[in-house]
């Protein structure tokens, strides 16, 4: 296989951690960005026994100037192939709580939406003057359905995947592939706060592969698992009264992060 160059950003957490393991092989090298110093260590090291050139970087997303020069300072030093934006944070309103703390919204839309659409521009400009390179954008399912209780996780996703189909035609020209991901429930730290039931489970290794498989044909949207791209006609074709009225009946809740 090719060695590729690849920066996965959420690294240290559940499918970024499985995408890093899955890449790592002589001749590749792997740029792992995460926020906790120990799990990215522990996942550098994985990568390495597994033969890879790894550097890692913590940085917090929620800052994208900060961001957008770490991305060009290690693309000077790497000149990505490859990137897969993976990092993410849900959130909810608890059952307690009347509304969605604003602050929480904020930070949805920065880490979610806004840092990884930048990136993906940061990554697009330095690839096509290099002759293309492939872009993951990692979304969910949430993006296609109004959710009362996440507004906020729900719009940032809904954003990103705005945003994913336009770069795509945008890009596709100068040889920038831009892929976009939609979970539906993977077990990962994230899903396991939901309380409540976790429909269709997939293992973040199952997601991993749905990942790495999307980039290699170049699926520009790849929802899973399938019961998630019914449950998306359904609410496409469903009048907007009725859908409100079903959801507006959906209660959730979580434990605190
Ligand atoms: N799990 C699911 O059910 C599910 C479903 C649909 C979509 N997704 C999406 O899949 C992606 C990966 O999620 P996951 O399930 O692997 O979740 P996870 O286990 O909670 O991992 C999240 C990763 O994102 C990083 N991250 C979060 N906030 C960050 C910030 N402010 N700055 C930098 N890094 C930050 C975390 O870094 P640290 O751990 O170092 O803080 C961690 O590496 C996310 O985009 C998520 O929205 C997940």
């Amino acid at each position: 296989m090719k060695p590729i160059r690849i920066l996965i950003t959420g690294a240290s957490g559940g499918i970024g951690k499985v995408l890093a393991c899955d890449y790592a092989r002589p001749g590749n090298t792997l740029v792992l960005w995460g926020r906790n110093a120990d799990r990215l260590q522990d996942i550098s090291r994985i990568c390495r026994e597994r033969g890879a050139s790894v550097l890692t970087r913590e940085i917090d997303l929620s800052d994208g100037h900060a961001a957008i020069t770490a991305f060009r300072a290690d693309d000077d030093v790497t000149q990505f192939d490859t990137v897969i934006l993976c990092a993410g944070l849900s959130d909810m309103k608890t059952a307690s709580e009347k509304t969605e703390r604003a602050e929480t919204v904020l930070e949805l839309g920065l880490v979610n939406y806004a840092v990884p659409s930048a990136l993906t521009m940061a990554a697009a400009n330095r690839m096509q003057a290099r002759g293309g390179g492939k872009i993951a954008l990692i979304g969910s399912v949430a993006a296609y359905h109004d959710l009362p209780f996440a507004a906020g996780y729900g719009g940032s996703k809904a954003g990103l995947a705005r945003f994913a189909s336009s770069a795509r035609i945008a890009l596709a020209p100068l040889g920038v592939n831009v892929v976009l991901i939609a979970p539906g429930f993977v077990d990962t730290a994230m899903s396991r706060r939901i309380i409540g039931p976790r429909p269709f489970l997939v293992t973040p290794e199952a997601a991993s592969r749905h990942i790495i498989a999307a980039l290699a044909r170049n699926t520009g949207e790849t929802i899973f698992p399938w019961p998630f791209r019914l449950l998306r006609l359904i609410d496409r074709f469903t009048p907007g009264i009725i859908r409100s009225a079903i959801m507006s009946r959906i209660t959730a809740d979580q434990k605190p992060r």
